[in-house]
């Protein structure tokens, strides 16, 4: 049953309202919140690129015009650099139109998560694809999507990240009992649930967010009824999947030990700026001794 179809396609749902974040978020996607000096979003669409998925889809909605600015070129500034010789900053504006192909589609209503993915079926078609979440962000030196498109071109189905976390957090995220495979670097998924209570909660691994799919979730989440949060949640569908590996070869994890930062709320965002800025080879040597004397201050 092993299909190897080449994965060349992202889907990027950014179609949230980011009230988390208000009154930053009130004008301004909260996608393009700078992380040191780069959007969130150019981290996750550099990430997908870095895998050879170079055809993206981005699951927009209201007040996200930014996001296709952003990925556009501009002529006018270009040429301002250009003029001046400024090459350096040349590159750091273009690295984001050099990414791939980006594509756009409204959600319309937020209906949430497997609502979004959902938007993405006629772009995707019948082939594998990956979804990325841009509230997590990947840390470029650690290897997570190319080993889950691997074993997706291995197992054929559908495959989810897994990260272990402290138990009080499961709550926060999707949560999966798993079982190990034979000789296998990856997990078979037996059972998903949507940020259980602690009791219910089958283990503490969380899901986490990259995914790369099965098409077959299409006409799952196309019957998933809204559930928790009274949202279509895609941890919902792929529950379906993991259920019956009739209908999209079953569900596999990749269980991440690497690097991973959230930018998904307040504190957690800060976190991701200074654990990424103190590793800037620009400010990181002299963001680190300020930041050990301003944490000795606090303690004085
Ligand atoms: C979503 C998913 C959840 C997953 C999380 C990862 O939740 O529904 O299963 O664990 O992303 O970040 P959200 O954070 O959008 O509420």
């Amino acid at each position: 049953m092993t299909e190897t179809q080449r994965i060349t396609k992202a889907v990027i749902p950014a179609a949230g309202l980011g009230t988390r974040f208000l009154p930053a978020t009130k004008a301004m996607p909260k996608e393009m919140l700078p992380v040191v000096d780069k959007p969130a979003i150019q981290y996750v669409v550099a990430e997908a690129a870095k895998a050879g998925l170079s055809d993206v889809l981005m699951i927009t909605g209201r007040s996200k015009r930014a996001l296709e600015d952003h990925f556009d070129r501009v002529p006018s500034l270009e040429k301002v650099l250009a003029d001046k010789g400024d090459d350096e900053k040349l590159r750091l504006i273009q690295e984001a139109t050099e990414l791939g192909e980006i594509h756009y589609v409204r959600q319309g209503d937020p209906r949430g998560l497997g609502h979004a993915v959902l938007r993405a079926k006629r772009h995707v078609g019948d082939d594998p694809f990956a979804v990325l979440l841009g509230d997590d962000l990947i840390d470029e030196r650690d290897e997570l999507l190319s080993e889950m498109i691997r074993v997706q071109q291995e197992t054929g189905g559908s495959v989810i990240a897994l990260m272990e976390v402290d138990p009080s957090q499961v709550g926060s995220y999707g949560c999966a009992d798993v079982t190990p495979v034979d000789g296998q670097d990856y997990v078979k998924v037996n059972r998903l649930v949507e940020k259980p209570k602690p009791e219910e909660a089958p283990s503490n691994l969380a899901v986490i967010g990259r995914y790369v799919l099965h098409p077959s979730v299409f006409e799952v989440l196309e019957r998933t009824e809204p559930g928790r949060g009274d949202e279509v949640q895609l941890t919902d569908a792929l529950q379906e999947l993991a259920s019956s590996e009739e209908i999209g070869g079953g569900v596999h994890a990749v269980v991440f030990r690497g690097r991973r930062y959230d930018t998904g709320d307040k504190l957690s965002y800060i976190q991701a700026v200074i654990s990424l800025a103190s590793e800037r080879h620009d400010i990181g040597d002299r963001l680190v001794p300020w930041l050990k004397e301003f944490v000795a201050d606090l303690d004085r």
